[in-house]
């Protein structure tokens, strides 16, 4: 054999064969894991990196299965730009590096995930922003807090965390045109399923892409939407703070989203039922869903809903996750979850139903003080409903308020 006709080891390991044109269409996107792409002159390179010309170049600015991605949660939003990064806390890190200055003040909910109160309230002052926590139900105070000229960010969750209080987004998006103000929405627990934030007037939508859009708990990553008229450089300040998402976890989320509507459907549902049953039940002093009639912000459900969601929803539902306080008296929490068999997750949006306590997960930041402040007793479970049948739901939640606490658990 003539060795001469072979490449050298080298240029056989360092090839790289340009896909051959296929004839016929992958059922799954080609996942580009490359880190960089080989541009044809420095002059292209520069108008790649410059955004003049679309195309990649380098992975930290942009790559295929992020560009993909981006543009299916631009379409669920309905919006002029999405943007991928490498969690939701990486998301709402872009919007505030690419719209707050020193000398800034901005006003957050007083109901919101914990890690985004620690970055806004504890982290911004750093940097010499300042910060004032408002409270979504008294939007007449809001008048009070805004300082003229300064204040130039809102920051609240269309369905709060654990609580489930529904901002009044109308409202909220008024309140920022009267003072000159952008209002920014983590939307995380609404979803875009449940709630279109940007076409209620909103200036920014965030989300944690690790919860109900991929769905499987097999990856974390967020999502920036936003409008033409405020986009500006934030994809160059994502680039530049290195805060976007990975091929490989693109690929996943592509792939979860595929049954996005299946389930948060399903598991909306199965919230909404579970409500209604854990209402009932004696060993239950409170339950927090907005679906239901006496909670506090139902009112705000209809201004909120996406009207196509909302016209199939023959159960009332709104978002998957239920809060309840259980009657310490009669039940404990640890007997509740090692009864009901309901795996404690700190997190929620999976496909199973998963449990979580606020006092020792997402809240534990707070003082007892601080948290009764916000509705939240050691009593407190937030339940993330997945896609199981409501009669299998209903009888794990019913071992968990009656049954043996011996029971394994589902983990
Ligand atoms: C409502 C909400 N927003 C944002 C986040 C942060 O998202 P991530 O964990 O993907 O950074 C979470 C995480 O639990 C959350 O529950």
């Amino acid at each position: 054999m003539d060795q001469d006709k072979f490449p050298t080891l080298e240029d056989v390991c360092l090839s790289n064969p340009v896909a051959a044109n296929l004839t016929t269409h992958p059922s799954s996107p080609a996942i580009y894991l490359a880190a960089t792409y080989a541009c044809a002159d420095p002059r292209q390179a520069n108008r790649i990196l410059g955004g003049e010309e679309s195309g990649f170049a380098y992975q930290r600015d942009a790559h295929p299965n992020g560009a993909r991605l981006a543009e299916k949660f631009r379409l669920l939003h309905h919006a002029d730009h999405a943007l991928v990064t490498n969690s939701g806390m990486a998301a709402l890190s872009a919007i505030v590096l690419h719209q707050l200055r020193t000398g800034d003040h901005c006003l957050i909910s007083r109901y919101m995930y914990g890690r985004s109160s620690v970055l806004i309230e504890q982290e911004l002052p750093k940097f010499g922003i300042e910060v004032t926590e408002f409270d979504p139900s008294d939007l007449e105070s809001v008048h009070q807090l805004v300082r003229p000229g300064q204040t130039k960010m809102l920051f609240v969750e269309t369905i709060a965390n654990p609580l489930l209080q529904v901002a009044d987004l109308p409202a909220l998006v008024t309140l920022g045109r009267e003072h000159g103000f952008q209002v920014a929405v983590d939307n995380t627990f609404a979803t875009p399923y449940w709630c279109r934030p940007l076409e209620l007037g909103v200036d920014w939508v965030w989300e944690s892409v690790s919860k109900m859009l991929n769905g499987h708990s097999d990856l974390m990553m967020g999502l920036v939407c936003g409008k033409s008229t405020h986009w500006g450089r934030i994809r160059q300040v994502a680039s530049t703070w290195g805060l976007g998402a990975a091929p490989w976890d693109c690929f996943l989320a592509e792939r979860g989203l595929t049954t996005f509507g299946l389930r948060i459907d399903r598991a909306s549902h199965n919230a909404s039922l579970a409500a209604q049953f854990l209402s009932a039940q004696p060993q239950v002093k409170q339950v927090f869903y907005p679906g239901l009639p006496h909670h506090p912000t139902q009112s705000n459900v209809k201004t909120i809903a996406n009207t196509t969601a909302w016209s199939n929803n023959s159960t009332n539902a709104v978002g998957n996750v239920v809060a309840f306080e259980l009657d310490l008296q009669q039940r404990s929490v640890e007997e509740f979850i090692s009864a009901s068999g309901i795996a404690y997750f700190p997190s929620l949006g999976e496909c199973g139903t998963t449990l979580s306590h606020p006092c020792s997960s997402s809240h534990r930041h707070l003082t007892e003080v601080q948290q009764q402040s916000l509705g939240i007793y050691p009593g407190t479970i937030r339940l993330s409903f997945g896609i199981e049948s409501f009669a299998t739901l209903r009888e794990k939640i019913s071992a968990g308020l009656v049954g043996n606490p011996s029971r394994p658990r589902n983990t």
